[in-house]
């Protein structure tokens, strides 16, 4: 995207935003609550009319929204075909194999779920497209460790295997700047850092504000 800026009636959240994701690129959007990063993401996949700037998807993209936006009634099996609705083939077999811990949850309407199966199965139907890039809203939010780490260590597996490409917006910086080579800082609608992980985590404002280390 280039140039991006997304208003809220008067208010201005997203703010001359410049961004990109390379192809089977893994990229972190790190930033405060209210900086903008999910009306940002909601531009990018078309949900928001941007004010100006331009953007440009090659490839299909898929959305884990924040909040992930199941259909409760609807068993596992079921939400993960919807995720497949553009295509003809809605064979879930591909993602029991990647996410083990839904086999057992199939047939059960995704409402009974814990928010760590919720968010498996999130992560499940916007696989199902198989799409070129995927962006994840808050991926960790709510989440018990062990399952974030088994989430990251998926989304490893299918950017080393078939080379997708990642946009992951996390609160938790310290995993989004391991997970990800490269990181956009966003505060108050505005990148104010962006760069290589490795130089986001020695620099000492971002460090101070998103890692919780002293400046
Ligand atoms: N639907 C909306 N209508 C008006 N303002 C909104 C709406 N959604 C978000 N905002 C405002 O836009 C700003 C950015 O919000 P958001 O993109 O959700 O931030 P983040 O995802 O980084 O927490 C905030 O000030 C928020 O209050
Ligand atoms: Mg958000």
């Amino acid at each position: 995207m280039r140039d991006l800026t997304v208003r809220y009636d008067a208010a201005t959240a997203v703010d001359g935003v410049s961004l990109d994701v390379g192809p089977g690129e893994l990229v972190a959007l790190i930033g405060p609550n209210g900086a903008g990063k999910s009306t940002l993401v909601n531009a990018l996949c078309g949900l928001l009319r941007p004010a100006s700037g331009t953007i440009a998807v090659r490839g299909d993209l898929a959305l884990v929204p924040e909040g992930r936006h199941l259909f409760p009634s609807l068993t596992v099996d079921d939400n993960l075909r919807l995720g497949a609705w553009r295509r003809k083939d809605r064979d879930t077999a591909h993602i029991y194999a990647l996410l083990p811990e839904l086999v057992v949850l199939r047939d059960r309407p995704a409402g009974r779920l814990s928010g760590g199966e919720q968010q498996m199965v999130a992560l499940g139907r916007a696989l199902m497209a198989r799409p070129d890039l995927l962006v994840i809203d808050e991926m960790s939010l709510g989440l018990a460790p062990k399952i974030v780490d088994g989430l990251a260590a998926h989304l490893r597996e299918r950017n080393a295997a078939d080379g997708l490409a990642v946009l992951l917006i996390e609160q938790n910086a310290r995993l989004a700047l391991q997970l990800c080579a490269r990181a956009y800082v966003l505060e108050a609608g505005r990148v104010v850092a962006a760069g290589p992980s490795e130089q986001l985590r020695n620099d000492a404002s971002v460090a101070a504000a998103y890692l919780g280390l002293e400046a």
